[in-house]
């Protein structure tokens, strides 16, 4: 990549940071995940000429397949709170000349002020992997619920029981160490792996009909196209977790020769966490 496009950090509360690395990763991620981002678009019944909300839209994959989907007479309106995110996707707007892209720099968590404009007028919200970095994810909710139509929908991908879940084969305990750091570390900055299971409760409260939950369990062999997504994850993050104290050198150590280990190894295969997806139509 010439040195002109190289995305500069910046400091971002987003646990998982907004550099070159992480987009990246975001990207691979997409791909791996984009079947499933489809199918749950599909049974919420997005169509040309609508309004879509993308919140928590990093670099904006997702949005961009959106504004396919929603064509040049519908909007995506793409929400994030890193700028270096939201720039990478104006140029990638810009290229596919996407003029219905939205950009909005912003917190989640107080979408109902930050696009108070679009209150009522919003068909369909989308929000993946972005509720279990939230402290305030009832905030997010009661916000949906000035800027969805009646009828609209709420489309949500994230996680529950992760921490339970994702689990290596056959057991390691360097990596169920690891397993655990990643938890803890997405609490300290108010995250919550297990927020898929509060969800449905807080879209009833505020005016919404729980449509569909549902769960895609996958798993990843060493030979597979999935193993990817979470070695992607592994090299990106584990060095965030020393770092931060989540892990020590000797845990960071005992984990990569286990992975290695597994890699090589075709009899192993990892449990990856489910991915819950829920649909909430606005009463
Ligand atoms: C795991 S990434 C997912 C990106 C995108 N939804 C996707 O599936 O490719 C989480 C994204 O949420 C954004 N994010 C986290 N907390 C946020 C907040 N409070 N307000 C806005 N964006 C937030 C991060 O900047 C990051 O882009």
């Amino acid at each position: 990549m010439p040195q002109s496009q190289a995305i500069q950090p910046e400091s971002s509360p987003y646990v998982l940071g907004t550099g070159q690395d992480e987009s990246v990763r975001l990207g691979l991620q997409h791909r791996l995940w984009s079947a499933a981002a489809h199918a749950l678009w599909e049974r919420a019944g997005v169509k040309p000429g609508q309004t879509v909300l993308d919140l928590g839209c990093g670099p904006g994959h997702a949005s961009l397949d959106l504004s396919q989907i929603v064509g040049p007479a519908g909007r995506v309106v793409a929400v994030d709170e890193s700028a270096s995110f939201l720039k990478q996707l104006h140029d990638q707007a810009v290229a596919r000349k996407a003029h219905h892209i939205e950009r909005v720099l912003g917190d989640v968590q107080d979408i109902g002020t930050v696009l108070s404009e679009e209150a009522g007028q919003i068909d369909l919200a989308y929000a993946r992997w972005v509720f279990c970095f939230l402290s305030r994810p009832e905030d997010v909710v009661k916000g949906l619920a000035r800027l969805i139509k009646p009828g609209g929908k709420v489309a949500v991908q994230d996680y529950f029981n992760y921490e339970r879940s994702l689990t290596l084969a056959p057991r390691c305990e360097a990596f169920s160490r690891v397993i655990s750091a990643v938890g803890a570390s997405w609490r300290s900055r108010g995250g919550d792996t297990d927020v898929m299971g509060k969800l449905p409760g807080m879209f009833l409260k505020h005016g919404f009909e729980v449509t569909s939950i549902e769960v895609v369990q996958r798993l990843a062999r060493p030979d597979s196209t999935m193993w990817s997504w979470p070695n992607s994850f592994w090299q990106n993050y584990v060095p965030r977790l020393v770092e931060n104290g989540f892990l020590t050198r000797d845990d960071e150590a005992a984990f990569h020769a286990a992975w290695i280990r597994a890699a090589n190894d075709p009899g192993s295969f990892v449990l990856l966490p489910p991915v819950f997806e829920l649909i909430a139509t606005r009463r």
